[in-house]
């Protein structure tokens, strides 16, 4: 540690951090445009210009490591008046864009301005004229006219990706952004750029214009999509907008994490977020010859009657259970002790998704957000016969529709016919609507909370960000209270307490 002075006043701080890292630290915040913690520092923006006593010239923030006893000023006149004629630098070729830019409440050049600008305008000469609407990747929009030239996403695609896509062309009041010979950035990881850039430059088409930033609230989650578990934030509709609008989910970003995401997130855990509000099963319907809206009563005191019956035949082995791999750690510890312990004899299989192509970054194979969870409370995948399974049982419970990926759906259909009862229990409509009598509509990741074990074995808890959509029910709630209508409740309390 090395003591420093910020203004005035003495801290301790780590060797070998930058002025901007360790007035950050100790919760100063100096201004940057091009500075990012997980780039090389460029030193381009001169955003960042700081005070060091007994040195002639401001120096720069972001590239400057601190020494021991270095007294540094942030906020005097002369720091204060660098700052304005930065903006005003930059705000020269800048449109004044703010009421059409989706950047528009989370820009860091309006918010400079308001913060460190608020000078009287002197521009009297004409903006430059640059390309508005340049495709620069299938998602994404590139606006010339707006880039401050921070080379953040010129840097990302070389260091981060090391896939060059995009340079700066051209020398002084020329200089631009591009890719090369019309060739898109077609890598995964290019919904990031959007992130990044400062300004409202590369804007994200999934997004553009379909809301406004202050109209959206912010939370913290875990993404699902794959086995690596990104640290994300889920862009909700705030309660309090005040028109009807079907939609709730409008983006997911990433959530830094230095040991499992670092500050990204790939284009698959980016973009598929739309089965949050789309084809979602919204409340519990029954089979008796066409589907049915029941209650949550009816269908515990059916399926826990039918429980208690075969557990009364001792027909134990009579019920089916097929689990997949993203459910909560929580949620297989419930299921663990309702089906393993309570009704040892139930026969259980696991499916999960197939697996997809990793990308030697962060996406994996494994499509299966709690695999090494599930393996924790013995739930493995395993090549399995399923006719042969589902031969002879009475009840079968499928979580989620994944075991169609496994088999042939007609072959599943014939042998479904001669099952007496078959529930289903998923978030979202899928293949197996048409195949069971009855359909139970449960929560998504973002409507309830748990943890999930990742691919590197970190578990990680999350918590609820919406309200379940319609009838929804986490799994863990429709086992407790089924497990109260099928006769096992006394024993299913003990367990969960003695555990
Ligand atoms: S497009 Fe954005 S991130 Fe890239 S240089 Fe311009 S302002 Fe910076
Ligand atoms: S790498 Fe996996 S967990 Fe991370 S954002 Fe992509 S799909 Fe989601
Ligand atoms: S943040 Fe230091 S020069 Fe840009």
């Amino acid at each position: 540690m090395i003591k420093i002075t910020i203004n005035g006043k003495n801290y301790k701080v780590k060797e070998g951090l930058t002025i901007l890292e360790a007035s950050k630290q100790v919760g100063i915040e100096i201004p940057h445009f091009c500075y990012h913690p997980a780039l090389e520092s460029e030193g381009s923006c001169r955003m960042c210009l700081v005070e060091i006593k007994g040195v002639p010239k401001l120096q720069l923030a972001c590239s400057t490591p601190i020494k021991d006893g270095m007294e540094i000023e942030t906020e005097n006149e002369r720091v204060i008046e660098a700052r304005k004629a930065v903006l005003e630098f930059l705000l020269a070729g800048h449109p004044l864009d703010c009421p059409i830019c989706d950047k528009a409440g989370e820009c860091k050049l309006q918010d400079y301005y308001y913060k460190f600008g608020l000078f009287e305008d002197r521009f009297e000469e004409e903006k430059p004229k640059r390309d508005k609407l340049f495709r620069i990747a299938p998602n994404l929009i590139y606006d010339q006219e707006r880039c401050i030239l921070c080379t953040r996403c010129v840097r990302f695609l070389r260091e981060i990706t090391k896939t060059g896509e995009l340079g700066v062309l051209n020398r002084g009041k020329e200089s631009l952004i591009s890719i090369y010979e019309q060739e898109l950035i077609e890598n995964n990881y290019s919904g990031n750029l959007a992130d990044i850039c400062p300004v409202g430059a590369i804007t994200d088409i999934d997004f553009r214009f379909k809301i406004r930033t202050w109209f959206l609230e912010r939370k913290k989650s875990i993404c699902p999509i794959c086995s690596r578990g990104c640290n994300i934030n889920i862009h909700f509709l705030s309660p309090s907008f005040p028109f009807k609008v079907e939609k709730r989910v409008f983006r997911i970003t990433p959530e830094p994490n230095v040991k499992i995401n670092g500050y990204w997130i790939c284009n698959l855990g980016r973009y598929n977020y739309h089965y949050i509000d789309n084809d979602r099963i919204l409340h519990p319907l029954k089979r008796n010859g066409e589907l049915k809206q029941i209650s949550w009563e009816e269908f515990y005191e059916d399926i826990g009657n039918k429980i208690k019956i075969l557990i009364r035949r001792k027909k134990e082995e009579k019920i089916g259970v097929i689990v997949n791999l993203s459910l909560t750690n929580e949620e297989y510890e419930t299921l663990e002790i309702f089906f393993n312990k309570c009704i040892p004899g139930t026969e259980i299989i696991t499916f999960g998704k197939k697996s997809g192509k990793e990308d030697n970054f962060l996406l994996t194979e494994d499509r299966n957000a709690n695999r090494k969870g599930a393996g924790k409370y013995r739930f493995k995948e395993k090549k399995i016969d399923i006719l042969k399974f589902l031969n002879k049982k009475e009840l079968v419970i499928f979580f989620g529709h994944e075991i169609t990926e496994h088999c042939n759906i007609q072959l599943l259909s014939e042998a479904l016919k001669d099952i007496k009862t078959k529930v289903l229990i998923a978030s979202n409509k899928g293949p197996l609507i048409n195949l069971v009598d009855y359909i139970l509509p449960s929560t998504v990741i973002a409507e309830k909370e748990g943890s999930f074990t990742n691919s590197q074995g970190i578990t990680q808890k999350f918590y609820r960000v919406l309200e379940p959509l319609g009838e929804s029910r986490p799994e863990i709630e429709i086992l407790t209270s089924l497990a109260q209508k099928s006769g096992i409740w006394r024993n299913f309390l003990m367990t969960r307490r003695a555990g």
